[in-house]
């Protein structure tokens, strides 16, 4: 397998809304970003994914574009950012920046040109078709709940909009769209960035029949997903993205692609292909969701959990690599979902839901205030909650007739700001985050959970994670051995080896708030000399069968 700086490497994801705020005004800032690069530094991490900084009007919080090339007022100027690249530098760490090509915002000057008529020179930087008796064009359903197509007056057709309407979609059949993007790229990548996360970039190529997708009874849009995900020219568009750009830098790039398997993955990926370097993939991230999909909530299996990542684990061959991730800025926090918040378990679960992730083959994703183990927040009211997916989805509802406080209910469990309340720097006033009001509120559990008592306490999460990191930096079986599960079936327990050489890895995870006996495996029992790497409770280097404790994690290393 070839050795790479993206492999070895754990990246943290910055929602910069959210960060720190400098200046008052109740919003994450790139100055804020800096005061906290140290931070950073300290936990151990190389890379930094800055989810999107650029000029926009916030429909999504900065995933509607409005200009690519220049740094959102609230978030600072561009010479604050290229101060925020050097300082990372400085530190030896490196920065990705997301990039968010699928769709711009309405307010992008490509879009407002092309709505303005048929002959506009942008019109074809968009998807327009025409009604189907007085109709939307098809049945697709936005992610934002309503119909995928806005209807606009001056061409009096419609355009596609697979997220909200502020977010029209990109029509990459265009070649001069294509090359206009692969310009924007290459001047950020001219900057000195280190790489690119790609926002649903496995939706970029459209299947040109525009079909129905499958009604479900009672619903009036249906999913177009086998229309748009994977589509038939996505992989010659990043392949021309990378040979027109990409591959002349050193760098990397991960593409968030939803619906994507193995075996598509192993496509995007491997080496000789020459698209990306490794996908976000979300089938762990859907156990919990039933057929009426993610707020449809279901109680998920350790068992199906399991067999999700040992498929992906197993399935990408040596040429190709994985992604690990618990949590991002759409996901609710991962103690909160696979751990235990109690306030008896959440520190200890915390800490086995990292070791299992981050002892598995890939590189592992952290995103801010995970190392804190920071939880979901169940607001009171629908009016403090900020996130579009979430609101429409509840007005859509409550006005189709359904139970506001079964609504509320999914929302506690999973809408987007769980991820989104401000980060808990300390036990002042709004957590740190700011000196005025924050744009989302606080979570109120900062006094106990927040940064500055994890930096003070030496057995914290913030520490465990700082652990684990320097780990990955002394061993490399962590970051190359193979993967092999064990105890399959078993419902509490998530244990698999890892072997490089000689050496190998025994990863052992109680999920589960039970005392569970764990025998040693075949493969270790002529065992004599074993190291742990590292426990979330006190434990001895010597291997032997042992009573694992509430949400206990051990690894041993042998050779
Ligand atoms: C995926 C991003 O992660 C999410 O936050 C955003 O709303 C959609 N793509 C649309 O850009």
């Amino acid at each position: 397998m070839k050795r790479t700086w993206w492999k070895e490497s754990v990246i943290y994801q910055i929602y910069p809304r959210s960060f720190k705020d400098s200046n008052s005004d109740g919003i994450g800032d790139i100055p804020g970003i800096i005061e906290k690069l140290d931070y950073l530094k300290e936990l151990g991490i190389d890379v930094i994914w800055l989810s999107p900084v650029y000029e926009s009007p916030n429909d999504d919080n900065g995933y509607d574009i409005s200009d690519y090339q220049k740094i959102m007022d609230e978030f600072g100027t561009m010479e604050d950012w290229e101060r925020m690249l050097a300082e990372i530098h400085n530190r030896g760490m490196k920065l990705i920046m997301d990039l968010v090509v699928n769709h711009t915002s309405d307010e992008h000057y490509w879009f407002m040109e092309a709505r303005k008529s048929k002959d506009n020179p942008y019109r074809d930087y968009y998807i327009w078709r025409p009604g189907e008796n007085g109709k939307e064009p098809n049945n697709w359903e936005s992610a934002f709940s309503g119909s995928a197509w806005e209807y606009n007056e001056a061409t009096a057709d419609y355009y596609l909009h697979l997220f909200s309407k502020k977010q029209p979609d990109l029509n990459w059949e265009n070649p001069k769209l294509r090359s206009e993007v692969f310009s924007m790229i290459k001047w950020w990548l001219d900057k000195g960035i280190d790489g690119f996360r790609m926002d649903v970039i496995n939706f970029i190529s459209k299947d040109p029949s525009y079909a129905d997708g499958e009604i479900v009874e009672g619903k009036p849009y249906a999913s177009g997903a086998k229309y748009f995900m994977n589509g038939p020219k996505i992989h010659d568009y990043l392949n021309e993205m990378n040979q027109a750009v990409l591959s002349e830098y050193d760098i990397m790039t991960v593409g968030e692609m939803p619906g994507v398997t193995p075996e598509q993955a192993e496509l995007y990926t491997r080496e000789n292909r020459e698209e990306l370097n490794m996908v976000f993939h979300f089938e762990h991230m859907d156990l919990d969701a039933g057929s009426g999909g993610k707020w449809d909530l279901r109680p998920w299996s350790l068992v199906e959990l399991k067999k999700i990542f040992t498929k992906w684990q197993t399935r990408l061959s040596d040429e190709a690599w994985n992604s690990l991730y618990w949590n991002n800025h759409d996901q609710p926090r991962v103690v909160s979902r696979f751990g235990n918040d109690s306030e008896a378990y959440r520190e200890i679960s915390a800490k086995m839901l990292a070791t299992a992730l981050h002892m598995m083959r890939g590189t592992p994703y952290i995103y801010q205030g995970e190392e804190l183990g920071m939880t979901n927040v169940p607001f009171d009211s629908i009016e403090d909650y900020q996130d579009i997916e979430t609101l429409n989805m509840y007005h859509e509802r409550v006005a189709a007739g359904e139970n506001p406080d079964e609504l509320l209910k999914a929302i506690h469990v999973k809408s987007r700001d769980n991820a989104r309340t401000p980060v808990q720097w300390d036990t002042s006033k709004h957590a740190g985050f700011t000196d005025g009001e924050p744009w989302l509120a606080v979570n109120p559990n900062y006094k106990t959970i927040n940064a500055e008592a994890n930096l003070k306490n030496g057995e914290s999460i913030f520490h465990y994670y700082k652990k684990l990191i320097a780990l990955r930096k002394h061993h490399d079986i962590i970051v190359y051995g193979n993967y092999r599960p064990l105890l399959e079936k078993d419902e509490k327990i998530f244990s698999y080896i890892r072997e490089l050489g000689e050496e190998k890895l025994l990863v052992i995870n109680n999920f589960t708030a039970e005392a569970i006996d764990f025998i040693i495996p075949d493969a270790f029992k002529e065992t004599t000399e074993s190291k742990l790497l590292i426990s979330n409770y006190e434990a001895n280097d010597q291997l032997q069968d042992f009573t694992l404790k509430p949400y206990e994690a051990r690894v041993y290393k042998t050779n």
